[in-house]
């Protein structure tokens, strides 16, 4: 999720366990072979970040093929290639869900991807179409895994729709549905148990994708991984692991990208922190406008002392900031 999954954040899902594959925020394939400084960061990855898909947008072939080596080189156990991403800025350069209603031109820039990277695994990650007039995703699913592609992931929204509304599991089945034998991984808002056992019998998906529901619940992967292969998801977290996941995390950013970075970043996630933890009020203010390290581990120890202030919840409220208004202007 571009602007959260780091990977600091990264290491630290995998280190709670359960995690089968992590994917890069989108990253854009000229940026990348300008050598830019952002795309590296957001496609940095190492070795114990693995198995991981890097996962880049575009539609100039070339780029993309170019792009997708380089990232092989680099690491990458897959190559995924965006064609969900709603915004403005994506769309208008005929990259993300613009790619949607394209189906010759995104079939051939998927075969070229998969030609390029041989035997690297290539996926798609995609929408169920541009709108609802418009839902293309199990005719491009078909044509995708016609040229090669390893898997598909379907958002069950169209671009039209955003974050807005529920997920439409009927569309992902239809997806599931249209395909050989390739695995369909359904994605969208899957917060608790219940919700990925529903996308998984009401979808006859192969795998859930989570977005959203890792950062309202950082031990969601573990808890999975242990329902999927004995029915019991085990406990929650307990409170000392959920700080401890705090305190990785924020040292993680430290490390890999600097003080002022890491404060920054880590401000964007205390909301959840606090409600995942509990942690008294007055010590959430303390960390809201966090800009050094030392306060970081000053306050943290103070939470720690005085304990949770209500009863731990599974997961935290995983509202987002996502852009809001007519879709055309995001
Ligand atoms: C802030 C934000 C950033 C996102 N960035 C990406 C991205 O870089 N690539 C991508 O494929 N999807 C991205 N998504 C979409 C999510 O991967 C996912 O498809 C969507 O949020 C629905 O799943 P969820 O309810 O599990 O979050 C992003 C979503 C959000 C909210």
């Amino acid at each position: 999720m571009a602007g959260y999954t780091s990977l600091a954040f990264r290491l630290c899902v995998r280190q709670n366990g359960g995690l089968g594959l992590a994917t890069t925020d989108l990253v854009n394939a000229r940026s990348i072979l300008e050598g830019r400084r952002r795309a590296a960061e957001l496609s940095e990855t190492c070795p114990e970040d693995r198995p991981i898909a890097i996962q880049l947008y575009g539609h100039v072939i070339a780029e993309m093929t170019e792009a997708a080596r380089r990232m092989v080189d680099q690491g990458a156990t897959l190559i995924d290639i965006n064609m969900g991403c709603p915004v403005r800025k994506v769309v208008r350069s005929g990259g993300g869900s613009r790619l949607m209603c394209e189906a010759e031109a995104a079939t051939r820039l998927v075969a070229a991807i998969v030609l390029a990277v041989e035997p690297v695994p290539v996926t798609v990650k995609m929408r169920l179409g541009w709108d609802a007039q418009s839902l293309t995703a199990p005719q491009l699913a078909a044509a995708f895994e016609s040229v090669g592609a390893a898997a598909v992931i379907i958002h069950g929204r169209t671009r039209a729709q955003g974050f807005s509304g529920t997920v439409n599991r009927d569309g992902i089945r239809a997806v599931v549905e249209a395909v050989r034998s390739i695995p369909v991984i359904g994605n969208g808002d899957i917060r608790t148990l219940a919700d990925a056992d529903r996308m998984f019998r009401e979808t006859g998906c192969a795998a859930v994708s989570i977005g959203r529901g890792i950062l309202a619940n950082p031990f969601f992967p573990r808890q999975l991984d242990r329902w999927a292969r004995t029915g019991d998801p085990g406990p929650d977290p307990s409170f000392a692991e959920r700080l401890d996941m705090m305190r990785r995390h924020f040292h993680g950013l430290l490390l890999r990208r600097g003080e002022f970075y890491a404060c920054l970043q880590f401000r964007k996630t205390l909301k959840w922190y606090a409600h995942f933890t509990r942690m008294p009020k007055p010590l959430y203010l303390e960390l809201i406008n966090l800009s050094q390290a030392s306060v970081f581990d000053e306050v943290l120890a103070r939470v720690e002392a005085a304990g949770p202030t209500a009863p731990l919840p599974g997961h935290a409220d995983p509202r987002i900031p996502v852009p809001a208004g007519p879709i055309d202007k995001w």
